[in-house]
């Protein structure tokens, strides 16, 4: 016996089941716990449309099957009530949700005061200040449960190509991407980071491992106001030895392709809750295409030397249909560790991957510097202090190797996957410039 059907078992004799088993309980009295979405009468009949969070039914209560004072208690429901229903559940293409109950029993948790949130529409503050309560609505179940695919489909693809999970602190003494967006706090009278990514450590442990990732909060003072910031956010980072600067390519994009593929497998019914075009989805396939910085700069026109922004990175996306990789940017705009290009050092051998539709990046990456003399200067040239970054160097000395990694940001990525206009929706409780609430 599966683990999964024990528990269908043991919800059978405990009295209830979860919506998600419904075609293993047609036809049968069951019982099932959950929520009215929404109540609605005509006379004798009333319906319900029920969800316990792992499906829905509609439910209908006929006054002549139910005893009186169930209908009247019935008729006391009100949207978000917690109810528990009895009844058989039978196919029906009438019903929304495809299936249709017919209830004998009705007890009440709680019949919910009057809901905020209703049909009409809100203004993002306003849902925002009642994110507690707006997790409910279907498009946003539909959103959290598009993360957790990416999130288990991540941990799959890193499973399967031999990568090992060695979670990275959060406390940090040193940063990792530049010291403008640091989160400081106290560590009992020692000034203390939150971790801005967990690369640096990854960096250690593939010398134990091989290949890595680490995936976890990750923070940024970040003062910027855009849809795609946020200032707690869920950073994968990922990390191989001998693995140089085309491989890491090649590992993400089949990554983000594995990725697409599971979320359209598997999640069609959310995509569909949120009118997502799939068939842009569907041409997310390797390779992906690459350009480098240089050819941004003369496609675009712009200044050489400063760092892409998000208008120039939505620029470049609409050339394409799928995620398009830029690669090889100066040195001076990005962090100390990135190994040069050998045959100019003054760019680095990175690629930012950019989503299509105007998502902008998703994935950091770069061959990291590995010989100890030329971190050493860099570390210096960055003004970095060298104490708090000996154990890093430390790394260049015992059997250094080329070794390559990258981080992908969740956020980004399900907002992508969901075409969502702003970050902040991906996430259940966003943490933004002006919001540390609910
Ligand atoms: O490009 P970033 O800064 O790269 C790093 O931190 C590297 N140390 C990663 C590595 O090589 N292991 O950040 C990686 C990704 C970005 O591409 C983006 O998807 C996401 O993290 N990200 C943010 N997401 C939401 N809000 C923010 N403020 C973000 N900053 C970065
Ligand atoms: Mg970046």
């Amino acid at each position: 016996m599966t683990v999964g059907v024990f528990f269908v078992i043991i919800r059978y004799i405990m009295g209830y089941i979860l919506l998600k088993d419904v075609e293993e309980n047609l036809k049968k009295e069951v019982t099932i716990k959950g929520w009215a979405d929404n109540v609605r009468s005509s006379g004798k009949i009333l319906f319900i449309q029920f969800r316990d969070g792992t499906g829905e039914v509609q439910a209908v209560i006929n006054q002549a099957d139910v005893e009186p004072s169930v209908f009247e208690l019935a008729k006391s429901l009100t949207i978000q009530s917690s109810i528990v229903l009895t009844g058989q559940i039978a196919k029906d293409d009438r019903s929304p949700s495809g299936y249709e109950m017919q209830v004998s029993d009705l007890q009440v948790f709680q019949v919910a005061a009057e809901y905020p949130i209703g049909k009409k529409e809100h203004g993002p503050e306003f849902l925002l200040d009642n994110r507690h309560l707006w997790l409910r609505s279907p498009r946003q179940a539909a959103v959290l449960g598009i993360r957790d695919e990416v999130v288990f489909a991540m941990r799959e693809f890193f499973r399967k190509e031999g990568f090992t999970l060695t979670d990275s602190p959060i406390l940090t003494a040193a940063a990792c991407e530049g010291s403008t967006t640091l989160f400081k706090t106290d560590y009992f009278g020692e000034d203390a980071y939150l971790s801005q990514s967990g690369q640096l450590y990854l960096e250690a442990t593939i010398y134990s491992l091989g290949r890595t990732y680490d995936f976890g909060p990750t923070f940024r003072a970040e003062k910027s106001k855009t849809r795609r910031h946020l200032i707690e956010f869920w950073m994968l980072d990922a990390e191989a030895a001998f693995v140089e600067f085309e491989e890491n390519l090649e590992i993400q994009e089949q990554l983000v392709s594995y990725v697409v593929e599971k979320v359209i497998g598997k999640r069609a019914k959310e995509l569909g809750i949120l009118e997502r075009d799939i068939k842009l989805l569907e041409k997310i396939k390797p390779p992906f295409p690459r350009m480098r910085y240089d050819e941004v700069v003369d496609k675009l026109k712009i200044k050489w030397g400063e760092d892409l922004g998000a208008e120039q990175e939505t620029e470049i996306s609409k050339a394409y249909d799928k995620p398009v990789f830029i690669t090889h940017y100066p040195a001076q705009t990005k962090a100390f560790y990135m190994q040069p290009d050998s045959q100019d050092n003054k760019y680095v051998l990175n690629a930012d991957l950019i989503a299509p539709e105007g998502y902008g990046e998703i994935i950091g990456g770069s061959e990291r510097i590995h010989d100890y003399d030329l971190l050493k200067k860099k570390i210096k040239e960055f003004k970095l202090p060298t104490k708090d970054y000996q154990w890093y160097l430390d790394l260049r000395k015992y059997g250094s190797v080329p070794h390559s990694g990258f981080g992908i940001g969740l956020e980004r990525t399900v907002s992508w996957l969901c075409g969502l206009h702003h970050v902040r929706e991906t996430i259940p409780f966003a943490r933004l410039l002006n919001r540390l609430r609910p």
